[in-house]
């Protein structure tokens, strides 16, 4: 597969996918909850994404709860060929918009089951279990819950496995249970805790999928980033982009965003090059 998407292709297993990629989770209501208040506007971010060659697409069941697959579905199924959607689970919704736990392994296995009808598909290209809680990843054992899914994917429902918002320890107890093809954890150009996860993983050709790339529900802001910004002509958010890609070459991102202005310009703005003096400069902004 070819692409002129920035960043050009990873393959995760077996899939080749845009290392540009769509996170969706935005595209569900206030706080990921309930429907979107332009349903219209959601559709058309997701054809455009299509439409700009984009083939990777992350989601969850738990993003509205369920809105977020249906709008996907809605909006591209039949998938085009190529595209592939990452989706995870291990996390509920609750009336007051938290994120529960649901990790044991019938809810593993009803979860499962329920992307598969909701996105329209006889297995799921990608399945990361979610770990830990609101807070960032937390210590403890995955084993009961990542042996569910690896049986899962022995059974065809699933094609690769990955964890998210997991520690070092994590990772590396899920790939004594079963092969995974990406990490999914928080990280950007202020949050950087997993740099030595990073390249370890780069060095064993895993994905690393930095979650809230843009800063997530309250963007970036900082005037070292504002500063190279304006010096470059461009956006923070384009040299947020911009400097994941060049972080890593196993670094995939899945910015969100609900209008299809931002997807346009984000694309155009990751193809930015960072000089070492710009490298220097955003590195003040690590916390
Ligand atoms: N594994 C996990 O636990 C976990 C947790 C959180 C998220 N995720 C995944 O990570 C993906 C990305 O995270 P995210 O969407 O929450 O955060 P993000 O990508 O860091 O930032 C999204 C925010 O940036 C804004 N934005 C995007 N492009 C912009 C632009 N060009 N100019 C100004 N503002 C812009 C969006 O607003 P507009 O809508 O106005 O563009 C939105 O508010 C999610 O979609 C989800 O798939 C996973």
């Amino acid at each position: 597969m070819s692409t002129t998407l920035p960043g050009g292709t990873w393959t995760l297993g077996d899939l080749t996918v845009t290392r540009f990629g769509y996170g969706a989770m935005q595209l569900a209501g206030p706080w990921v909850m309930g429907p979107p208040a332009d349903r219209d506007g959601a559709l058309a971010v997701l054809r455009e994404a299509a439409a700009l060659g984009i083939t990777h697409i992350d989601t969850a069941e738990a993003y509205g709860p369920h809105v977020t697959n249906q709008l996907i579905r809605e909006a591209l199924h039949p998938y085009p060929e190529g595209l592939h959607i990452a989706t995870k689970v291990g996390a509920d919704r609750d009336a007051q918009g938290g994120w529960p736990p649901a990790r044991e392994p019938a809810a593993l296995r009803r979860a499962v089951q329920e992307n598969l009808r909701s996105l329209g598909l006889d297995a799921l290209d990608l399945v990361n279990l979610r770990l830990g809680n609101a807070e960032g990843p937390q210590p403890g054992s995955l084993a009961e819950a990542f042996e569910t899914l690896a049986e899962l994917q022995r059974d065809g429902l699933i094609r690769h496995l990955g964890v998210s918002n997991a520690t070092a320890g994590q990772v590396a107890e899920a790939r004594s249970i079963a092969p995974i093809v990406c990490v999914q954890n928080m990280y950007n150009l202020a949050v950087r805790h997993d740099d030595d996860l990073i390249d370890t993983l780069a060095a064993d050709d895993i994905a690393y999928v930095p979650f809230f790339p843009l800063g997530g529900f309250t963007p970036l802001q900082s005037s070292a980033l504002t500063a190279v910004a304006t010096r470059l002509h461009s956006t923070p958010m384009a040299v947020a982009l911009a400097w994941l890609l060049q972080r890593s070459p196993n670094i995939l991102l899945i910015p969100g965003t609900s209008a299809v202005t931002h997807l346009r310009e984000n694309i155009t703005g990751a193809a930015l090059h960072l000089s070492t003096d710009d490298l220097t400069e955003l590195d003040k902004i690590a916390h």
